[in-house]
């Protein structure tokens, strides 16, 4: 295939707005997958469903298990014109959380199909998407799906799609990806509209790496667009940026699994196998070029960046190992996840883990616990935090390392915290609603504008703000999803970092401070977080057999305070005499209990005290 009959593109959808019916239509039109007679064709492209909970649905995350971040690319073989066409689908992640590989995916196609539902219109994550798509010049076909519903509205949201991307309503489809209608126009528009990509057979060989999966067999195998020159199977490479070398053992395209070819030509997308052994060496946005033929380098070669860590202890520390050992299994086939040892006096040996986001750290947990068949204790998110100092700054992911910014002598200029530009759509009756909720977050620079004026159903908002990151990675979304009855969408990127009044807030049992329980909090909320947090220790700590006080501090500062009044030294004192059996009973019971015990300065504490603090939001 020449460059001239190929086309590179991907499909920009929000979720359940699509994109996985409308990708089978094309698979099933161009007799890449047959056409199943019972009309549930199952959706090739569609793997991941765990996208939907943040979007979706519980039952979903049964598919957990085969949950990777990548995304899934196909290619197939259309005649126009007399011509076959090669057209590549390069499929992106759905969800906020890969934002960057988003723009990676996007970086191998030179035109994409913004697909709308023509019932509910647009949605937040389909305006980011865009954009990035707009950014790297990308050609944007328009495309108003499910039609055949009489909720349908095209004439409005296409008024939407020219008000919100200056789109004119005369370049936009109408199809039904469930009745195969109108998918013709978009096979014909894909080869008349995307541009093909430019290539020379001739130039040095340079490979765009935009996506990996991983084969037990044969470890990982990236996803490839080619730039420049011709890929074959016994080819020896180097990537740019490990500068590790490799020799190619499989080349070949997604038909859609994978059909192995004798070349990858320019302009080509397709898999390369070459004994890469871990997923962490396939570095999305990388270039894989002929071993002593170094190329320039595509740009904006980003390494994955974590947002969002976390701590994982086993609850009987004994099984640290294992629970590494299950971590590391895990990460096979998750590239983004980062991982240091960790130690904790209360918790004992663990893991901190980094993710580049909420959803993404609730499926690795979800993973983890499906693979790993023992407790683990998961600590309280937290987001990279910028201690600056007089001569340095220094990024802090861990609370247990934050300084004491209240101590003059700690030589803190300023903390910074991350922050994000988020937006949110949402029927306007629920704006007030939503606009409380950014408030509570404490959200600045609040805006917004109608994305239309609403004729039979109510108009829709679009709000804009900024938030601090740490505010959205605990309740925020289940939030969202119940004030707004399930009608918000939202999204967000990257807002760099802003200066904030914030301290590390400790807990004291008996004047001890519980390293595990450290959390760093923003002085309007000191006081409230204060409180409800001894008065959640204070329900779950079992009575001693002493007084203990249950203390938050900032600093030198006592902000809350709760008593646990002193309980009777013998369990079995209120027995009365006779009853044996019994009082063995409770005796070995306490003994029991002791023994899962973890002694906190003097106060002891049961693992499941730590369960019942951390996992409550
Ligand atoms: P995610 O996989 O969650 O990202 O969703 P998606 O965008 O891939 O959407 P999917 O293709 O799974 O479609 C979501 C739902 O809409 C499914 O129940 C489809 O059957 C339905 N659907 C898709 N296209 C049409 C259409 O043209 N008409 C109608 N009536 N339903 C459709």
């Amino acid at each position: 295939f020449p460059c001239d009959v190929i086309r590179n593109f991907s499909i920009i959808a929000h979720i359940d707005h699509g994109k996985s019916t409308l990708a089978d239509r094309l698979l099933e039109l161009t007799g890449t997958i047959q056409k199943k007679s019972t009309g549930t064709n199952q959706q090739v492209l569609d793997k991941l469903k765990v996208e939907r909970e943040r979007g979706i649905t519980e039952c979903d995350l049964s598919l957990i298990a085969q949950w990777t971040v990548k995304a899934q690319t196909a290619s197939m073989i259309h005649v126009a014109n007399g011509k076959p066409h090669l057209l590549n689908l390069i499929d992106t992640p759905g969800h906020v959380d890969f934002a960057w590989e988003v723009s990676r995916s996007l970086a191998a196609c030179q035109g994409a199909l913004l697909l709308v539902d023509a019932t509910q219109g647009v949605q937040a994550q389909s305006i980011s998407v865009f954009h990035i798509a707009k950014e790297r010049g990308l050609t944007i076909i328009p495309v108003l799906n499910k039609i055949d519903l009489p909720a349908s509205q095209p004439e409005r949201i296409a008024a939407q799609l020219q008000s919100t991307f200056g789109i004119n309503p005369l370049d936009i489809l109408q199809i039904s990806a469930k009745t195969g209608k109108g998918v013709e126009d978009v096979l014909r528009a894909i080869i008349e509209r995307v541009p093909p990509p430019a290539g020379d057979t001739e130039k040095p060989l340079k490979a765009f790496l935009f996506d990996s999966l991983y084969d037990r067999y044969r470890g990982v195998i990236s996803l490839v667009a080619i730039q420049d020159g011709v890929l074959r199977k016994g080819d020896k490479i180097a990537s740019c940026h490990t500068r590790k070398k490799y020799e190619v053992t499989e080349v070949g395209v997604m038909h859609p699994e994978e059909v192995p070819t004798s070349s990858l030509q320019p302009g080509q997308v397709g898999f390369v196998a070459c004994n890469m052994k871990e997923s962490s060496e396939a570095h999305i946005g990388d270039t894989l070029h002929r071993l002593g033929v170094p190329v320039d380098p595509m740009p904006g070669f980003q390494p994955t960046k974590a947002m969002v860590y976390a701590g994982v202890f086993p609850v009987d520390s004994n099984d640290f190992i294992k629970l590494e050992e299950s971590i590391k299994r895990l990460t096979l086939t998750d590239r983004s996840v980062t991982i240091q040892r960790e130690s904790s006096t209360a918790l004992g040996q663990g893991c901190r883990l980094g993710f580049l986001g909420t959803l993404h750290m609730d499926v690795f947990r979800q993973r983890l616990e499906d693979e790993y068949d023992a407790s683990i204790i998961i600590t309280a998110p937290t987001v990279p935090y910028k201690v600056v100092y007089k001569d340095r700054t220094v990024l802090v992911s861990n609370p247990t390392e934050f300084p004491d910014v209240t101590d003059t002598s700690s030589k803190v200029k300023e903390v910074q915290e991350p922050v994000v530009k988020a937006s949110i759509i949402v029927p306007e009756e629920y704006l007030g609603e939503m606009m409380d909720l950014c408030f509570s977050h404490r959200a600045e620079d609040l805006d917004h504008r109608y994305l239309d004026a609403g004729t039979t159903t109510s108009a829709r908002a679009i709000l804009t703000c900024t938030i601090p990151l740490s505010e959205i990675v605990t309740d925020f979304f289940d939030q969202l999803k119940s004030r707004s009855s399930g009608y918000a969408s939202f999204d967000y990127e990257d807002g760099g970092y802003k200066t904030s009044d914030l301290a590390k807030m400790v807990f004291l049992l008996n004047g001890k401070p519980v390293d595990a329980l450290a959390i760093i909090v923003h002085r309007s909320a000191q006081q409230n977080i204060g409180r409800l947090w001894v008065k959640k220790l204070h329900k779950v700590i079992p009575r001693q057999l002493f007084e203990v006080p249950i203390q938050a501090a900032v600093g030198k500062k006592i902000i809350a305070r709760e008593t646990l009044s002193a309980m009777r030294a013998d369990v079995t004192a209120g027995l009365y005499g006779g009853h044996y059996e019994r009082k063995m009973k409770h005796l070995e019971n306490q003994k029991e209990s002791k023994r899962r015990m973890k002694r906190i300065g003097s106060v002891d504490l049961p693992q499941e005290a730590f369960f019942d603090i951390l996992s409550t939001k």
